[in-house]
């Protein structure tokens, strides 16, 4: 029997497992690609639990299940006893019992921390204010179909130090290369939240230009996170220059990426002309969530699969 794991954050995975999973993703995605078969998780499900909305990882999920051969059945916290104040806890005991395996998507890390504690099977994190995960699985994994190895290399975060920031600087410690950050002041990185070991993989700038400067990878996300609508009209003017555009992406390596883990606000954290230029990537970063999360699902399930 496979030992519990879960995925909670980035560096739950050893870099070690990260080669294994992109390994399998690979080969899970080429087999999809072909209309060939494979079913490792028939007779298994997940459930899915929103307390935030979703396209991406829903769809992701969902799809990826049934196409592994298994089911997925989705919650929110509007239609189930979980909005009505059901301890965490509790909930997990229930769930737990009833299904393979929980992807979690809710506010704060802690409610996702309590609920696998009590969970008997693999939890995952859908998405909470701390982290994203499964994005960066699919993001590096998409780094490497374009570019190979990103060991050594340089990715510019540019905007709010938020949950998928946090998330590019923990995979950075674990998969060794350098996050170039810029954030308006009053929202650099917080290293403690962000989980951080320390602060070798980092560095940050005030001028967005630098960050971006010789990068191999531009990469941005949304002012306002969900969660934070509150803070909109301010956000939006703390951060009009910090906007990726044509000049930005310039400073960066010719052959830099640009990625957004969607959805995307163009004319606010992207010109429109980077998110449809050349360099852009963000459709193939959103497909791979699908191809990278079937072969987490398989990890988290089964263990190691002997290569093909
Ligand atoms: N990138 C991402 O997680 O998208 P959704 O919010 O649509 O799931
Ligand atoms: N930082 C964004 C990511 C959405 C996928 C949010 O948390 O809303």
């Amino acid at each position: 029997m496979t030992a519990l794991r879960h995925y909670l954050q980035f560096r739950d995975l050893t870099r070690e497992e990260y080669a294994h999973l992109f390994e399998r993703t690979r080969w899970i995605k080429d087999r999809f690609k072909r209309y060939e078969r494979y079913w490792p998780l028939e007779d298994r499900t997940l459930v899915m639990i929103f307390e935030k909305q979703s396209t991406r990882t829903r769809l992701s999920f969902e799809a990826g299940m049934h196409q592994l051969g298994g089911a997925a059945i989705y919650l929110n916290t509007r239609d189930s006893q979980l909005g009505r104040g059901e301890p965490v806890e509790d909930a997990a005991q229930v769930i737990s019992r009833m299904c393979d395996l929980v992807m979690i998507r809710t506010y704060e890390q802690e409610v996702l921390e309590r609920f696998s504690r009590h969970s008997r099977v693999p939890v995952i994190n859908g998405l909470t204010n701390e982290y994203h995960p499964c994005q960066i699985l699919a993001d590096i994994h998409t780094f490497i179909e374009h570019r190979g190895d990103i060991r050594g290399k340089t990715v510019a975060w540019i905007g709010d130090s938020n949950n998928v920031c946090n998330t590019w600087l923990q995979a950075a410690e674990v998969l060794d290369f350098n996050v170039h950050v810029s954030t308006p002041p009053g929202y650099e990185v917080e290293p403690e939240r962000a989980g951080l070991y320390g602060t070798s993989h980092y560095e940050e700038f005030a001028d967005p230009m630098d960050a971006a400067r010789d990068a191999d990878l531009v990469t941005t996300d949304v002012w306002t996170s969900m969660g934070f609508e509150a803070e909109n009209e301010e956000r939006k003017r703390d951060f009009e220059d910090w906007q990726v555009d044509a000049e930005m992406l310039r400073a960066a390596k010719k052959e830099a990426l640009f990625m957004h883990c969607l959805p995307a606000h163009r004319g606010e954290e992207v010109a429109a002309d980077v998110m449809e230029g050349p360099n852009s990537v963000v459709w193939d970063e959103a497909e791979n969530r699908l191809h990278t999360q079937k072969a987490l699902m398989e990890f988290l399930i089964h263990g190691r699969q002997a290569p093909g």
